[in-house]
């Protein structure tokens, strides 16, 4: 059955970086796979366009599409923008929210050849690879009651940190299924010593793991996972967390491994449907100068094989030709030690694919 990719370059440096993941797609479907890619706009350029950050045209074609790529969204030009629910994230936030993209996969894997762009020391991450699972639709970013009132002569700001169990079950499935994919090893990070909610996050993850007697479960509290994830951060293979925990940790765990211009991730929904990205921004301070690292984004091409296409064999094919060119010493501008010697966007790209 012919399986629908929908693109969505969004803004920035997205459309440049979107160009050569369409080219690897395209190079897969060369190779057999047998998919229909379409485009559709999203965020400011969509706003530009059409008046919405997400267009229901876009939004159409995104639920009936198998899987989602999508570039970056936001910038300079739209920061201005007095209605909120015109502003390009918006189109990021509407994507999650109607399709319950609810299981966040961030891996911060370090590619040997990139160890010194870490910032620790060599020896403490070399062959780092965790992932982490975060719950990217519940939490005290959705919670209700949420506001800003008076009470009593001064204004009090408050949020609601709230997850359910059936909420808390599917993404300890997600996690606990990852870990027996990978090496068996799941860490479920929650602050149980202080937070209500999470002592019912714990109980539900103590719950399922005799379902999964091949993975070993064990618990952290958030701070002290922060401590270990730059102290040892070798010791984790799996993380599970909540939405504003899995936030923080993701982008510390994102930055053990050196540039954010490496990082791909996927954004999963109950049906294993998914939407992958980049994990940075549209880097509007290099945009339209064929400077941006494209390999997060044909990372994310490789994640999608993975995860909602079930092309496995792909999967690896596309991450092999990424540590071939980083082997073979090509450096975009944001890795390379001497930005003389850095190439291009779209020389990044053709190497990746001659590899
Ligand atoms: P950013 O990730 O866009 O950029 C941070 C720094 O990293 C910049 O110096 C940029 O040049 C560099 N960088 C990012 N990606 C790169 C790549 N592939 N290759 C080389 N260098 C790269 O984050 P920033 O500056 O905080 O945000 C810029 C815009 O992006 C804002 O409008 C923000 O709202 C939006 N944004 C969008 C996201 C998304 O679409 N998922 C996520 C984060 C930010
Ligand atoms: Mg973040």
């Amino acid at each position: 059955m012919t399986r629908k990719v929908l693109l969505l370059p969004g803004d920035g440096i997205g459309p440049e970086i979107t160009a050569q993941a369409a080219r690897l797609l395209d190079a897969c479907r060369k190779a057999g796979l047998d998919i229909e890619i379409e485009e559709a706009p999203v965020g400011g350029a969509a706003y530009d366009a059409h008046g919405e950050p997400l267009p229901a045209a876009t939004l159409e074609k995104a639920k009936t599409a198998d899987a989602l790529l999508l570039g970056a969204v936001g910038g300079p030009k739209w920061d201005a923008l007095e209605d909120r629910a015109k502003r390009p994230e918006q189109g990021l936030l509407g994507l999650r929210k109607h399709l319950g993209l609810f299981g966040n996969l961030r891996p911060a894997l370090l590619y040997p050849q990139l160890a010194g762009a870490s910032s620790l020391k060599p020896d403490l991450v070399s062959g780092l690879d965790i992932m982490i699972v975060r719950e990217l639709t519940g939490g005290i970013y959705f919670g209700q009651p949420r506001g800003i009132e008076e009470r009593g002569g001064e204004r009090v700001g408050y949020n609601t940190y709230v997850y359910s169990e059936s909420e808390i079950e599917r993404i300890g499935r997600v996690a606990f299924e990852m870990a027996q994919k990978r090496g068996g090893k799941l860490c479920s990070v929650d602050k149980a010593n202080v937070l209500e909610a999470t002592m019912l996050w714990r109980e539900v993850m103590e719950r399922l793991a005799p379902e999964y007697p091949d993975v070993a479960l064990s618990h952290m509290y958030v701070d002290n996972a922060a401590m270990q994830l730059v102290r040892a951060p070798k010791q984790f293979d799996v993380v599970v967390t909540g939405n504003m925990f899995g936030d923080i940790l993701s982008d510390a765990a994102a930055m053990l491994t050196g540039s954010i211009g490496m990082l791909p991730s996927a954004s999963l929904n109950a049906s294993g449907r998914g939407m992958f990205e980049p994990c940075h921004g549209s880097a509007p301070d290099i945009a339209g100068k064929d400077m941006a690292n494209p390999l997060a984004m044909m990372l994310s091409v490789a994640m999608m094989l993975r995860y909602s296409l079930d092309e496995n064999a792909l999967a690896e094919r596309i991450e092999k030709a990424v540590g071939q060119v980083l082997d073979d010493g090509l450096r975009t501008a944001d890795l390379a030690d001497d930005s003389s010697q850095a190439v291009g966007t779209r020389a990044m790209g053709d190497a990746v694919l001659e590899a």
